[in-house]
């Protein structure tokens, strides 16, 4: 398959380029490279002869236009997206522009293709979304994919519009589209201003390693190689029209991840003391979401997905990565803006 990209120099977009490559399929990668995109991330596939990039804003229509006539996909999977909480409760705008209105442009734009190619029933309009958008858990209980939207940061508002505009492109115009709505993910290539690499890199460098508030809040976290695995097994085998909720089934409080992530330094990097004494508690982020979980039960029954690995083995690959790729991360940090604080309203 033909597969057009978006976000692909991004974390996870680069991760799914990757395997889709690996796996034989043709990519064009489309991203406006803002400053969360690095094309290091795909630096391994760049003179694939199936891999072509086209820089291009999901919020200039006529590019979209361009890029679908002149590469044919016979599929899109969308990630491009402003993707950082603190980022948007500080700069809301954004998120509106590029979340919104960048994925309204992709579905008209994806909606004018396949229409002008007679509607083939293969073509699919992939759509990658948080669980984020099913709002915040108490000490108990799942998100499904039934559970009522109620996003509470503007980045969860500006994605649960997004998937409103999908399923309604699906109703109203016929457009063949699936649905993901993932957990917190981790891996290698993610951005330094994110939790883990905030952690293991702050820690390298022997600084404080700040936790929100009391480190109470809960997430189900998922590697990313697992999390790109299960968006192409719903592209070639989800049922059209049908959202699936992926899920690690790894609930972890922010203090027992940051407590393993030293732990994992302690002993592949040992310093004097231990990595877990730079750990900080800072003032939280405002509306800090307490919990999210996932029910996976649906894409492991109907597709037979599940990750591959646990919370504790995908950490000690992402450390081990990090402490292999010091030039990829250093670079990043070096770019204006990166590691300070953001998103305290
Ligand atoms: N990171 C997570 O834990 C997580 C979890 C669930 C879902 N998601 C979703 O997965 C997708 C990818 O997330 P990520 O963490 O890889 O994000 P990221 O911030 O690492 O990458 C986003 C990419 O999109 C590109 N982009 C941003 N605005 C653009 C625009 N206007 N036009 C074209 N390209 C643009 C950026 O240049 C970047 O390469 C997002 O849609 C996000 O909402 C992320």
């Amino acid at each position: 398959m033909k597969l057009l990209v978006t976000g692909g120099a991004g974390f996870i977009g680069s991760a799914v380029v990757r395997r889709a490559i690996a796996q034989g399929h043709a990519v064009v990668n489309l991203d406006a490279l803002t400053y969360a995109a690095c094309l290091d991330n795909v630096a391994s596939v760049a003179n694939n002869p199936d891999y072509v990039f086209e820089r291009a804003d999901i919020r200039d229509r006529a590019a979209l236009d361009r890029i679908f006539a002149a590469h044919r996909p016979d599929a899109v999977m969308h990630l491009a997206a402003e993707s950082h909480v603190d980022r948007s409760i500080d700069g809301p705008g954004d998120f509106i522009e590029t979340n919104i209105t960048g994925t309204f442009n992709m579905l008209e734009a994806a909606r004018k293709y396949w229409t002008e190619a007679d509607k083939p029933e293969s073509f699919r309009f992939h759509h990658i979304s948080t669980d984020e958008v099913f709002g915040s858990l108490g000490p108990t209980g799942q998100f499904t994919e039934g559970t009522p939207y109620d996003p509470r940061s503007p980045y969860s508002a500006s994605k649960a519009s997004s998937d409103h505009l999908v399923h309604a492109w699906a109703e109203t115009y016929g457009l063949p589209v699936v649905l993901t709505n993932c957990s917190n993910n981790y891996g290698p290539y993610h951005f330094p201003e994110k939790l883990i690499p905030v952690v293991i890199l702050n820690a390298l460098h022997g600084r404080p390693i700040p936790i929100y508030g009391n480190g109470s809040n809960v997430r189900d976290w998922l590697y990313v190689e697992d999390h790109a695995e299960a968006l192409l097994l719903v592209l070639s085998k989800g049922a059209l029209g049908r959202s699936y909720n992926i899920g690690g089934e790894n609930e972890r409080s922010n203090l027992e991840l940051v407590q393993t992530i030293c732990a994992i330094l302690d002993r592949l990097a040992p310093r004097s003391d231990s990595y877990a004494d730079l750990i900080t508690f800072v003032s939280d982020r405002p509306g800090h979401d307490a919990r999210y979980a996932i029910d996976p039960t649906r894409i492991r029954e109907e597709l037979g997905w599940r990750p591959s690995v646990t919370v504790e083995e995908g950490l000690e690959k992402t450390v081990r990565w990090y402490l292999d790729n010091r030039p990829w991360w250093q670079a990043l940090l070096d770019r204006e803006g990166v590691g300070k604080r953001l998103g305290t309203g």
